[in-house]
Parts: C-alpha cells; structure tokens; sequence
C-alpha cells in the first residue's frame, strides 16, 4: 500500500492506473477509521481494480465552534486498518495542499444543502462539496463509494455529481453498526459510558418507527410522533432535529408509500450524533 501526501504524487499515481486501464474505487474519508469505514473499502475493493481511500480532516466542513481541533488523527493506525481491508493508495494532504494561499473557489449545492445537517451546520454541505468536488478531479475515481450513515451527505453529493457531469458513480453502503445497534461513527470515541448508553436511543427509536411501518402505517406524522415518544424515554438526548422526508431532496413528505428517510440527529453531552432509516417504497 502507498501512502502519498501530495496533489502531484497522487496525480502521477491516477496517471499510471489509466495507462494500466484500470478502474478505481475511491473512499473519502478523515481518519480515525472504524468498521464502517473499512466497509466501504471491502466495496471498493469489490468492484475496481485499484482503491484509494482519502484521509483528510476537512477544516472547511467545521463551523467555528465545532471540533476540527480535536478531531482525532491517527494516520499510523487508520494505515495499518487499511492495508489488509484491501487499500491500494492512501491520499492524506494537509491542509496547506489542498488549500494553498489564495483559494477562494467554493462548491455550494445551494437549498439541499441547508437541510437536515445543512441547517443544525451553516456552510458544512459547502465544505464536504468543496473538498469532495476537489479530490474526485484528484483521484478521478470511476466508483466513490460513501456510507448511508450521512444521508443529507448523499442526497448533496449525488445533486453535486449530477449537477456538475461528473464522470463517475456513487455508490452508497449500509450503516454499520454495533451489536447493540449504536451506529459507528469516529464521534462516537468522544462519549462517555453513560452517553454511549444514553445515545443507543436513536436505534431504539427508529426501529420503533421501523416496526410501525411494517404495520401498514404510511402517515409520516403518526411515524414521526413514535419515534418522538422514544426519543422522549431518554431525556439527556437532547434533539436537534427529527425528519421523515424525500431521501433525494430531503423535503419533508407527509406520505411514506413512495419510500422515506427518517433521520435524526441528537446530542449526548457535547456530542452530536446521527442516524437514520430508509423505508422503503411500499
Ligand atoms: O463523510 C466524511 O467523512 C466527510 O464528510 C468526507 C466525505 C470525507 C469529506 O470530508
């Protein structure tokens, strides 16, 4: 596995794949990898012939209270996962290299991208479009593949694609999650014990709704209000926000039958957490 912290040295190894006529997959990602993470690698590596996973921890996606700064890094360890998941290259640029003085130019994915965690995040959607739309024109990936975990991500990311006639393929893996049904996310390190128990809420709640749909109900209000029943059984969750809506606009629907998102996003202390559930068309 190569690991190369240059725009150039990665250019160079793109440039090689396309003279072998190979395919790429690519995994975007900032480290402190986990199962989730390694799932979308095994989904690369199942489909193209050269894979590259990205670590970066993107300053622009952080608001100015958030945790870029204590965002873990763990470069060595996040390498020795990656290798036997079945990474070819690893891309981890600093900040500098990919944001040289004097970059002003932005990708805003204007509307979508002030819904769901666009709207909890002022300017976080233009941050993941920015960085995304700059290494997809590095890595040149025929395949990138991202995790449902971070569906407003998706719905952004596949506007931006669509939008912008970018010649690739998104590809969207399942949530990973823990045997009690936490969803992983790299956040999850900050929680403490009681947190960790408290944030298992979520689950709870969306299989709630789960379970409620599998009895025919379609009426995303009745949907809502059980999962908000739920959610009301742990009261240190603190809610940020709980949506039934479109999983490609992520407008609010009133009506399941066509298929839905229900996301939700909740704070446990200082942590903030996502998850979420795709019902499907009945
Ligand atoms: O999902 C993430 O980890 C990040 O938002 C991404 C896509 C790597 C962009 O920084």
């Amino acid at each position: 596995m190569k690991v190369v912290h240059t725009v150039t040295g990665m250019r160079a190894l793109r440039h090689d794949a396309t003279a072998q006529g190979l395919t790429v997959g690519f995994v975007p990602t900032m480290g402190a990898l986990h199962a989730g993470h390694l799932s979308l690698v095994r989904e690369a590596r199942r489909r193209a012939q050269l894979v590259v996973v990205s670590i970066f921890v993107n300053p622009l996606q952080f608001g100015p209270n958030e945790d870029y700064g204590q965002y873990p890094r763990t470069l060595e360890k996040d390498c020795a996962l990656l290798e036997p998941a079945g990474a070819d290259v690893v891309f981890a640029p600093s900040s500098e290299e990919m944001y040289p003085k004097g970059a002003t130019t932005i990708v805003d994915v204007e509307d979508l991208g002030m819904k769901l965690d666009g709207g909890s995040r002022p300017g976080h959607f233009r941050g993941v479009a920015t960085v995304v739309s700059k290494l997809f024109h590095i890595v040149q990936p025929t395949w990138a593949v991202f995790g449902q975990k971070d569906a407003a991500q998706v719905a952004v990311l596949r506007r931006m694609v669509h939008d912008l006639n970018m010649d690739l393929e998104l590809v969207v893996a399942p949530i990973a999650r823990e045997s009690d049904g936490l969803a992983l996310s790299s956040r999850n390190a900050y929680l403490s014990v009681a947190e960790r128990r408290q944030a298992l809420v979520l689950h709870r709640a969306l299989m709630a709704v789960e379970q409620l749909a599998a009895t025919g109900e379609t009426r995303a209000g009745q949907l809502r209000q059980c999962a908000l029943q739920v959610l009301a059984t742990e009261p240190a969750a603190k809610l940020d926000y709980l949506e039934i809506v479109d999983p490609d606009t992520l407008d609010a629907v009133a009506e399941t039958l066509h298929g839905a998102l229900v996301a939700v996003a909740a704070w446990f202390g200082p942590t903030r957490l996502i998850d979420n559930l795709l019902l499907p068309v009945r």
